[in-house]
């Protein structure tokens, strides 16, 4: 395993974790999961969902087909995810319902938003983007922060039937422009600024920017949020308030497109192992009825009196599936927050927890061990006794940060659910189960029901308890990816042909005695930074587009915080030598060319890189280096006196 001396020590640690946590009796008693759900038929358990949790235009006449690795699921059914997800709750009465608190990121801006309301707005937003050319088929760019038009927009091409690809606000120009051509989006909508610790961002601006080179982009929709002064392209920018001031908010207006079940709903672009990211397809019924079922049991919803907080960004797929889709459908009251955790003070998530007496908080590992660091002096400030499940994603959980959660944010009794999945999955595949897991801090705990998970070794054998190996996935679920936009061959290669017929997930595992699984991270070059997805050779591509860069390498280091840094070797050109100038120039160009999540913590620069006989750059020593660890095998370097160079730059640094 690529990773596996990096995760050597975590395994040992997690596998000498012996805390248990067994349900309490009042959770089991309340739990919207049944003790029996694990012996359920697979079939008969989506079927039902698929039936009984959806609203179809047209029922669905078969459950699933696999030509193997493509699946379909609930062939031949209509419906329509904004139906779902809005006009259904409204119809059934639930219309003064809250759907969102929409917090904001300066102080005293606030939005309540009911279903009703909720309704109103995608209605007008889908009649906008009907004005402007929108229909079915239409591809639509959405590169907007988290203000309420970000749900709104996707819940109006997704009623108009256009398949929608957010883009995360934090992505550069370049980054936007390579995913809006990818997709061949026609219309890109945008905001006028955003904020950043409460200083304003312009999103037009780098919108701009990207749109100079995707010339499928024929018109660009901007809303006004900052209300600042932007630059403005007559005859392709519109005013989203211009149109939408007349335009009507009537449903009879907009009747919601019916859609095939199979019809693409979005594309959502990851990192993989190349320097171009992947724009993963998701379609609509399959998708739907996984991010329900699973948000209903695993956070254990109760629409009428919990109030949900995923801290995620809407940009990424645990906002799609977590924050829009999964609970929406579910009529879930939900918060959604534009800013970060620590403006203006690190308690804000705190004061939002308890001015809205949030119930269900799902976040990230990073984020906890952050507020490890500042203490819990800034939870303690605030009453946080409605909190009765926590839930994390992402990235392993060290025991440490989850037994923190559970005792400062959870009061000592809300059970954690650590929920494994990815972008390509679409939904939580490993989780506990609450009111029925008896929970181990570190550990996934078991595939959900119908999911079937293994551990396999290099030949494709399976793993028994107590081993290590590939997580790989053996049969289809209703929200797996239906493949790479406009790259079959890469969809195969990618995750069917490490162990032929089966999903690999590009993730180590360990199973224990008990059968729970307990995840150790990628084995391949992605990263995995506070949560976020990167690619080593997609920054490694950045650095040797700057001028001065002859050569790049590179790899991810732990850290106790973002859980792994980004550390980046480098030679320049002309043998030049580095200088503090320079590193700090070239955090700055990745950063510019990608997006401030990439920027590499350390740049070391160095005058050769440890290469084979062959040219192959090793990693694996660089890795090592990166980590202050012993040397592993030196034995092909071409000239291994290379490595003790670069070690004691690497060391020299501040
Ligand atoms: O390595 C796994 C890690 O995050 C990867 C997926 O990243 P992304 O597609 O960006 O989706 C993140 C949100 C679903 C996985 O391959 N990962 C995600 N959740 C966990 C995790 N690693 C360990 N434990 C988790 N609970």
């Amino acid at each position: 395993m690529g990773s596996s001396e990096q995760g050597e020590h975590a395994i040992h640690t997690m596998f000498l974790e012996e805390r248990r946590y067994p349900p309490s009796p009042e959770f089991a008693a309340q739990a919207n999961v049944k003790a029996d759900v694990y012996e359920r038929d697979f079939e008969e358990f989506w079927e039902t969902e698929g039936r009984e949790r959806i609203s179809w235009f047209q029922p669905f006449d078969k459950l699933y087909e696999w030509e193997l690795p493509y699946a379909k699921w609930y062939l031949n059914g209509k419906l329509n995810v904004c139906y779902n997800c809005v006009d259904r709750h409204v119809e059934s009465g639930a219309g003064d319902k809250v759907a969102f608190y929409w917090e904001g990121e300066l102080a005293d801006t606030r939005r309540t938003i009911t279903y009703s309301d909720l309704q109103s707005d995608v209605v007008r937003f889908a009649n906008v983007l009907k004005s402007i050319g929108v229909k079915k088929g239409t591809h639509v760019a959405i590169y907007l922060g988290m203000i309420p038009e970000l749900p709104v927009a996707m819940l109006a091409c997704a009623r108009l039937g256009a398949p929608h690809c957010v883009i995360f606000g934090g992505f550069s120009a370049e980054s936007l422009a390579d995913r809006a051509n990818d997709f061949e989006a026609e219309i890109m909508i945008t905001q006028d600024e955003g904020y950043r610790r409460g200083k304003p961002l312009g999103l037009k601006k780098i919108a701009d920017e990207a749109v100079l080179n995707t010339p499928s982009v024929k018109k660009m929709l901007v809303v006004a949020h900052s209300g600042g002064d932007v630059a403005w392209t007559e005859g392709r920018d519109i005013r989203y308030d211009d149109l939408g001031k007349d335009a009507s908010s009537d449903p009879a207006d907009c009747p919601c497109e019916p859609m095939d079940s199979e019809d693409l709903l979005f594309l959502m672009y990851t990192s993989g192992t190349t320097a171009k990211p992947k724009g993963i397809i998701h379609t609509t019924a399959g998708y739907l009825t996984g991010v329900a079922t699973t948000h209903n049991y695993i956070f254990d919803l109760k629409p009428e009196t919990d109030v949900y907080f995923c801290t995620a960004d809407i940009g990424w797929i645990t906002g799609h599936s977590y924050i829009v889709y999964g609970p929406l459908a579910n009529q879930a009251t939900s918060v959604i927050f534009e800013g970060t955790p620590d403006f203006p003070d690190k308690d804000r998530w705190w004061d939002i927890c308890e001015r809205y007496g949030v119930t269900i908080l799902y976040t990230a590992p990073t984020a906890i061990r952050s507020h490890m660091k500042w203490g819990p002096e800034y939870a303690q400030k605030h009453d946080l006794s409605k909190i009765r499940l926590l839930g994390t994603v992402g990235e392993p959980i060290n025991p440490e940060a989850w037994i923190w959660y559970r005792e400062h944010i959870g009061g000592d009794k809300a059970p954690v659910v650590d929920t494994w999945w990815q972008t390509e999955t679409g939904m939580i595949l490993i989780t506990p189960l609450p009111g029925i897991t008896t929970l181990k801090p570190g550990s996934a705990s078991r595939p959900f029901p119908g999911v079937d998970a293994a551990v396999y070794d290099e030949s494709s054998n399976e793993i028994g308890p107590g081993g290590g190996g590939y997580l790989v996935l053996r049969k289809p679920w209703p929200a797996m990816l239906r493949g790479i936009y406009n790259d079959p061959d890469r969809f195969l290669s990618n995750y069917w042909s490490l162990f032929p017929g089966n999903y690999a997930a590009g993730d180590g595992a360990r199973i224990d005695e008990d059968g729970d699984f307990w995840l150790m991270g990628r084995v391949d070059d992605v990263m995995n930074v506070s949560g976020h997805r990167l690619s080593t050779i997609e920054i490694e591509s950045a650095l040797v587009a700057h001028p001065l860069v002859a050569e790049a390498a590179v790899c991810g280091r732990a850290d106790p915080v973002t859980g792994q840094a980004i550390v980046a070797f480098v030679t320049l050109k002309g043998g030049k030598e580095g200088s503090d100038e320079i590193v700090k120039e070239l955090r700055m160009h990745v950063g510019k060319k990608i997006g401030p999540i990439a920027r590499p913590s350390s740049v070391v620069i160095t005058a050769e890189l440890p290469k084979t006989r062959s040219g192959k750059i090793m990693r694996r020593l660089l890795r090592d280096v990166a980590e202050n660890r012993e040397l592993g095998d030196t034995t092909t370097l071409a000239d291994p006196s290379v490595l003790a160079k670069i070690q004691q730059q690497a060391q020299a640094k501040p």
